[in-house]
């Protein structure tokens, strides 16, 4: 067989992204990329927030490449978390030899801003990850295994590749007793499917959807090496409030876990703000939305909604389907719709908050946080809910690689 006749091997998955309700935030060993403490997120559903990504392998492809939302990146399949996805689950295939020097080539496209705290680069990963372990047929040695693998692309990935309520155990520097690498016990495990409690939603409030100015890596780095909050964040307060969310999501006890879930973003960003110099994510749209969000389980004399930041401005608030429509309408209240077309990923929920008709009462409380109704502050607003792991698609219909040529085929429209 010639070169030009070698066949394209080619896989296609979509990943969803997760946000965190205890937050990763500090390496213990940054080489590995493992967390300074446990965390544990929510994954969303894939309907709208999602990474598509097709990898391919060929022993006729020249170089490894990679193509993100449709340009190529020059240099980025050398990037150490690139190489340690790739060789990672090249040593996982059913048949390492097949794999070994063939060069890949991978096209990826995310549905949401890119690096705007929305999680993107754990569904990228997570994608990538899942593509080249559909493609090579990869046989995980223990539960998680690929999960260590994404972590070493962006700590938050490992808890992308399963649905539902997903923790990331920090792990030990000398790892499992049966694999020899360094910290292969710094995994994610799954605590509770997507189908648990069914009841949870998520509304999504996009405050910018410009590129964050401190990326999480360097912004972790210099807490580490400055605060003294996060060392008694990692000693005491985290141990305790993840064995309590874990027991409040398998109890589906909603004001246990929305507290902790606020708290912990709270505690995140006072750990910024304790980082010298300090790091500031959330802005004034943001703070407003937090006494919005008090006011309003003032109001109901119960935790409704709970909100939480990752590292940027826009607030993802968790809520029950029961309140969906109300905390919706709320918020819609004072961040009106700026008239753009995907304002709502869902018009469905949209024409619903529209025709609902919140309590005198409720809006005499809210709107002593200050807030004046104005449009623009909030970008888009979406309406989600938890969801599966990583899912295989179809390379013909949904794929970003020309199956003939195996080039990037996929343009943002
Ligand atoms: C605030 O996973 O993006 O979202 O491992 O350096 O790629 P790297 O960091 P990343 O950090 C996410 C931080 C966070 C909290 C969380 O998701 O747990």
């Amino acid at each position: 067989m010639t070169e030009d006749e070698a066949p394209i091997y080619m896989a296609t998955v979509s990943a969803p992204t997760n946000i965190a309700c205890i937050k990763y935030w500090g390496k213990a060993d940054a080489d590995w990329n493992t967390p300074t403490n446990d965390s544990v997120s929510i994954t969303l559903d894939q309907s709208d927030l999602r990474a598509v990504t097709t990898a391919a392998a060929s022993s006729k492809f020249e170089n490894d490449r990679l193509w993100l939302n449709g340009e190529e990146e020059e240099g980025a399949s050398e990037s150490k978390r690139f190489r340690a996805c790739v060789d990672g689950v090249k040593k996982l295939a059913a048949d390492p030899a097949k794999w070994k020097d063939m060069k890949v080539h991978v096209s990826s496209y995310n549905t949401f801003p890119t690096a705007a705290g929305l999680a993107s680069s754990a569904a990228g990963y997570a994608a990538l990850v899942s593509a080249l372990a559909e493609l090579m047929d990869a046989k995980e040695s223990y539960k998680g295994h690929l999960t260590t693998i994404a972590r070493q692309g962006s700590g938050s990935a490992c808890r992308s590749l399963y649905g539902g309520f997903v923790a990331w155990r920090a792990g030990t520097p000398g790892g499992r007793s049966d694999d020899e690498v360094s910290w292969s016990d710094s995994m994610a495990v799954q605590i509770a499917d997507e189908n648990h409690w069914p009841e949870i939603r998520a509304i999504i409030m996009v405050v910018s959807d410009a590129k964050k100015d401190t990326s999480s890596t360097a912004g972790m780095s210099t807490s580490v090496a400055t605060s003294l909050l996060l060392q008694h964040r990692i000693s005491k307060v985290v141990p305790e409030r993840m064995e309590s969310i874990e027991k409040a999501f398998l109890a589906k006890d909603f004001e246990a876990f929305g507290e902790l879930t606020m708290r912990d973003s709270n505690q995140f960003h006072s750990v910024c703000a304790d980082t010298y110099p300090p790091i500031f994510y959330m802005n004034d749209v943001s703070r407003q939305i937090v006494r919005i969000a008090h006011a309003y389980n003032k109001w109901a004399g119960e935790i409704r909604v709970a909100y939480t930041y990752d590292a940027g401005p826009n607030a993802v608030l968790y809520t029950l389907d029961k309140f969906v429509i109300e905390v919706g309408a709320l918020m819609n209240h004072y961040f009106p719709s700026t008239g753009a077309k995907k304002f709502f990923n869902d018009v469905n929920y949209a024409s619903k908050i529209a025709a609902f008709t919140l309590d005198h009462k409720l809006l005499a409380m809210t709107d002593k946080c200050g807030r004046m109704p104005l449009a623009g502050d909030v970008k888009m607003i979406y309406h989600t809910k938890s969801g599966p792991g990583p899912q295989v698609l179809d390379n013909d219909k949904d794929g970003n690689l020309d199956l003939e040529t195996g080039l990037n085929r996929y343009t943002p429209n």
